[in-house]
């Protein structure tokens, strides 16, 4: 899995201002404000601490892809995603270890418009691919 690189871990939180000021008193800066992804109807904002960043991701309505996670796991990390140079190759190695995908490759209003796709294994959960440009 050379082509991997990790760019997030994706953080599901329900109240993304206070979720942030909380991870802010931790230590965390805001990399970048909330963007609203009208794609998935989520609110998304980055952090840094540490050379680690995090995503946070928060349902905006009852119809979001991530209304129904919330509600099952509550505030939580639930992705990795991984940078990608060589997606085609990096897909046909996640297909190879038995991750399917679960959407199409879509732009990412909060990550410039670089496109991701999200994919699932029964053995580690789900993984997000992003291309680098
Ligand atoms: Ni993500």
């Amino acid at each position: 899995m050379s082509t991997l690189k990790i760019h997030h871990i994706g953080y599901l939180v329900k109240k993304i201002e206070k979720a942030r000021q909380t991870f802010e008193a931790l230590g965390y800066r805001t990399e970048q404000d909330t963007v609203y992804d009208d794609i998935r109807k989520v609110d998304i904002c980055f952090l840094v601490k540490d050379g680690y960043r995090i995503e946070l991701v928060s349902p905006v309505s009852e119809d979001s892809v991530v209304a129904g996670l919330l509600k099952k796991y509550k505030n939580c990390p639930y992705h990795i995603c991984y940078e990608t140079a060589d997606y085609e190759t990096a897909c046909a190695e996640l297909a190879a270890n038995g991750f399917l995908a679960i959407d199409t490759p879509t732009p990412a209003p909060a990550l410039g418009g670089r496109k991701v796709t999200f994919f699932s294994s029964a053995l580690i959960g789900m993984v997000e691919l992003l291309t680098t440009v």
